[in-house]
């Protein structure tokens, strides 16, 4: 099998979901972060497609969204993965996710994912720092990743080793 994530990350956790995912991927694996590698893809050189993006104030980021429109066609023909990283949880999380990705896509896919996020004061600007302390009353690093979710969706991407 060969596996395309197409991703984008602000400030690294899901550069560091990519990782992990990679590690639990069979077969070949290429990532593409959209915001460093401005390239053109031929989808029919993977068995595979997943997208992942981050959410800051409520949506996900705009090269996930421009990615998504461009080979909505293709992508209805793939077997296909979408994932989330963020700090919400619950139904709140469910919401931001939705309104990520088109309705189409989710139903098409056969993974989804919400993965958990990170807060990385440190690697916040001024601005950003200000909005996570007025927001969510953070003013130190947190981590919530879900590596277990991670696991399980890689597990929903490899195909069944009989089939391979
Ligand atoms: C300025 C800012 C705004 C954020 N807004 C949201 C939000 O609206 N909803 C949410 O669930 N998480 C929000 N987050 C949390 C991010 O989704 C989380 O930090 C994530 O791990 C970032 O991943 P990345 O480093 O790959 O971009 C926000 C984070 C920052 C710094």
């Amino acid at each position: 099998m060969k596996s395309l994530i197409v991703y984008c990350s602000s400030h690294g956790t899901t550069e560091k979901v990519v990782g992990i995912l990679s590690e639990h991927l069979d077969g070949e694996v290429v990532s593409v972060d959209l915001k460093r590698d401005k390239t053109t893809f031929d989808l029919n050189d993977f068995d595979a497609v997943m997208i992942g993006g981050s959410i800051h104030a409520g949506q996900i980021q705009r090269s996930i969204k421009k990615f998504i429109h461009s080979y909505h066609v293709d992508l209805m023909e793939k077997r296909l993965g979408l994932f989330l990283v963020c700090m919400r949880e619950g139904e709140m999380a469910v919401e931001q996710f939705n309104n990520a990705f088109p309705v189409e896509l989710r139903k098409n896919s056969d993974a989804m994912g919400l993965f958990g996020g990170e807060f990385l004061v440190s690697k916040m600007n001024f601005f950003e720092r200000q909005i996570v302390k007025k927001v969510d009353g953070i003013i130190s690093d947190q981590s919530k990743l879900d590596v277990e979710a991670i696991i399980e969706f890689a597990s929903k991407m490899n195909p069944l080793k009989s089939m391979v």
